[in-house]
């Protein structure tokens, strides 16, 4: 998702109390439980978009904080103004951020789980090391993941999703759950929460695959 620049964004983003700016996010790395002020495990939505889906997540779930990672100002905004709606939230803040600096901002098994929601395609074969399930990422990932941490990745797109499994496999990760059909889906569906893509491309008919990917019991790291 890329929206029209829009003017002053950057400004605005610079000046909101929900994003944590570049030099204090590297510097807080593996400190994590500082920036929230408690020890709640921490969770990631890697490419949040306009941020419904972490919005949501922060507000069921209080004991967990939530860190959403977006590129684009422009998008990183349109959450922002989901946040100001729910300024309530404590366990909520956002990055303006590349996902590849993942392991500069975030410590060893700091984190307890990942999303990653629609991600982009890249569908161009020289463009693979850019997809947010590949093997490349999956490396980042298994970086910063506690032993027990899961990545969960939701999409309409099924070469994307049979890339991500494939990867997964190629790098060691077990499957947990995984379905081709997420919304016919009962038991994976429960407690599912959409997000702006899912709602789209879901209305228009297409199947949502999904997959929840871990390590290895008790293995740590997968390479
Ligand atoms: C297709 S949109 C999906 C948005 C949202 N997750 C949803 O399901 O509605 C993908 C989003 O991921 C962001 N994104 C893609 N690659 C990224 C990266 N390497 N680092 C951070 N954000 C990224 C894009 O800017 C875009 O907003």
């Amino acid at each position: 998702m890329r929206l029209r620049n829009i003017p002053g964004s950057r400004e605005a983003i610079a000046a909101s109390e929900y994003v944590v700016h570049e030099d204090v996010m590297r510097e807080k790395k593996g400190r994590w439980s500082e920036v929230f002020g408690n020890d709640h495990p921490l969770y990631l939505e890697i490419g949040m978009g306009k941020g419904r889906f972490i919005t949501e997540l922060a507000r069921l779930c209080p004991d967990r904080n939530y860190v959403g990672i977006e590129k684009y100002s422009s998008v990183l905004l349109r959450a922002l103004e989901k946040r100001g709606e729910n300024a309530q939230l404590t366990n909520l803040l956002f990055l303006r951020m590349e996902a590849e600096e993942l392991t500069d901002v975030f410590g060893e098994g700091e984190v307890a789980g990942i999303y990653l929601n629609f991600s982009d395609p890249w569908p161009k074969d020289r463009h693979a090391k850019r997809r947010l399930p590949s093997r490349e990422f999956l490396a980042r990932y298994d970086r910063v993941l506690a032993p027990e941490g899961c990545v969960e990745f939701k999409t309409d797109n099924r070469a994307l999703f049979e890339f991500a499994l494939a990867e997964a496999e190629a790098a060691g990760w077990t499957v947990r759950q995984c379905t081709f059909d997420l919304h016919h889906d009962a038991q994976m569906m429960r407690g599912n929460i959409m997000t702006e893509y899912e709602e789209r491309f879901s209305s228009q008919g297409n199947p949502i695959c999904k997959v929840v990917l871990s390590r290895r019991h008790g293995e740590g790291r997968s390479a």
